[in-house]
């Protein structure tokens, strides 16, 4: 299975991905391409580094949403991508991009769904005085931070804990909870009815 990471920032997540691949812990999926919206994104030197093709296609002003993803679908298909894994992408995907891979694309995000959706994940669970937090792995419909629930791991903020030392924990359960999971939808292990994701077992 070919898949594509898009990113927009860090890449701290593209780096676990890509040492989960060496390492031969990402079962049938192979990363084919790192496609950035930020042409300084430092998550695609990781790419680089891994000597995997890397595109970076910038919103310019003027063009549409639908124009973007027209884009997005003309490079996917050109490097007959199979799957899609947004780790850390600031760009909402449009209906046309979700159809075309429909339950084949997944996203992470640093909170237990379905509570503090949107961007601040962290900050907000933090300064809501949550004791328990921690990541979500699950597919993209076109319900923002909505779609189904493939992993999810917990996090302890514990007494003491700095902003700073939660972000740390929950990065290191991101790195640990996304291999898994697209190694479980390489391998066909991913069945979903309505809302639920069955795993099934090897
Ligand atoms: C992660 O916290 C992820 O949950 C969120 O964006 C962040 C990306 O971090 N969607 P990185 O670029 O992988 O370091």
């Amino acid at each position: 299975m070919k898949i594509a990471v898009f990113v927009s920032g860090k890449g701290t997540n593209l780096r676990a991905l890509i040492k989960a691949g060496r390492e031969g812990k990402l079962g049938a999926a192979g990363i084919a391409l790192v496609l950035s919206d930020k042409q300084h994104a430092p998550a695609l030197k990781h790419a680089e580094e891994a000597g995997i093709r890397t595109v970076v296609l910038e919103k310019e002003k003027g063009v549409t949403r639908e124009q973007y993803d027209s884009l997005i679908l003309e490079v996917l298909k050109k490097e007959l991508i199979d799957a899609v894994v947004l780790a850390g992408f600031m760009r909402i995907l449009g209906p046309r991009v979700v159809k075309e891979y429909d339950q084949k694309i997944l996203n992470i995000h640093p909170s237990l769904l379905p509570s503090f959706k949107g961007g601040r994940g962290i900050e907000e669970s933090y300064e809501h005085g949550v004791k328990i937090t921690g990541v979500t792995v699950h597919f993209v419909d076109n319900d923002l931070d909505g779609g189904p629930i493939i992993l999810q791991e917990a996090v302890a903020v514990d007494e003491g804990d700095s902003l700073e030392v939660l972000e740390r924990k929950i990065h290191e359960a991101e790195h640990r909870v996304y291999p898994k999971a697209v190694a479980l939808l390489a391998s066909g292990r991913l069945k979903i009815k309505g809302r639920k994701v069955k795993i099934l077992s090897e």
